[in-house]
């Protein structure tokens, strides 16, 4: 069975890295194969291409350059990493996707949406996530984590932005929830990380479905684009032992 593909969304500093990383621990503590990866990156073609978008070398070009070159990428990563992984029945949990090309580019940088719509048509294809979830901070608050979490090393291309910026992106997270409401779920990323954690866990279990979280015969110890990994599948754990893992583990 394919795998379910898990998105985490959101402006700078909105913890989702953080989340992405729990989120991962809970789904392999019930011996669940996951890959954990983010964009840009994600692949070796993928993450070089990464330096360039980050240091604000590829900025000159414009926004629409930006978006190819986000495409590019994204091609590159889920050729090489989310397909196969989610064919294996792999779970992926990718920390950003295609809605922050959409918004980063589309809806702040303004390129034209009919541009938008065609990369992702190529690149995306029919590779939509099952689940986007959509960490929502006022752009205060996270930039002021952002900046935490640097410790005085140069912000990066997009943390350099001003804070109008950064409210705009909300805004168009926002909308994309809105008009994606079976994909998309916003989780206010205000309270503290456990609080967070526990509140995905909510969803997840929700929309992805208790009786969906049974991988038979796939190997838990996939090769990860990031950390390292832990967990492994019990054979004998059909689908009735894990949902009762899984509704044990929702507060
Ligand atoms: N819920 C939270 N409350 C306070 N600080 C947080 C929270 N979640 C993450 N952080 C901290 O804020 C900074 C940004 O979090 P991170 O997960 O890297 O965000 P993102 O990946 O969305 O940019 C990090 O230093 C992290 O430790
Ligand atoms: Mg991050």
């Amino acid at each position: 069975m394919r795998g379910k593909f898990i998105t985490f969304e959101g402006g700078e500093g909105s913890g989702k890295s953080t989340q992405a990383a729990l989120l991962v621990t809970r789904l392999r503590r019930l011996g669940i194969a996951v890959v954990q990866t983010r964009e840009p990156g994600g692949s070796p073609g993928a993450e070089a291409v990464r330096h360039v978008l980050l240091s604000g070398a590829a900025k000159p070009l414009g926004a629409e350059t930006e978006a190819m070159l986000f495409a590019a990428a994204r091609a590159d990563h889920l050729e090489r990493t989310i397909r196969p992984a989610l064919a294996r029945g792999a779970w992926v949990v990718c920390d950003r996707f295609a809605d922050s090309t959409r918004v980063y580019q589309g809806a702040v940088g303004k390129v034209d949406p009919a541009v938008i719509r065609a990369l992702e048509r190529v690149t995306v294809g029919d590779t939509v996530p099952d689940l986007t979830l959509v960490l929502d901070l006022p752009a205060e608050a996270g930039l002021a984590r952002a900046a935490g979490r640097r410790e005085g090393a140069d912000a990066d291309r997009f943390e350099a932005e001003d804070v109008s910026f950064h409210a705009r992106l909300r805004d168009a997270y926002r909308a994309i929830a809105a008009a994606e409401p079976e994909r998309c779920a916003v989780i206010d990323a205000s309270p503290a990380p456990q609080r967070i954690s526990d509140e995905v866990w909510t969803v997840v279990c929700a929309r992805l479905g208790a009786a969906q979280v049974h991988t038979p015969g796939v190997d838990a110890d996939e090769g990860d684009t990031g950390t390292s990994n832990a967990g492994t599948i019990d054979p004998e754990s059909g689908g009735a032992s894990r949902r009762a893992a899984l509704d044990a583990a929702v507060p």
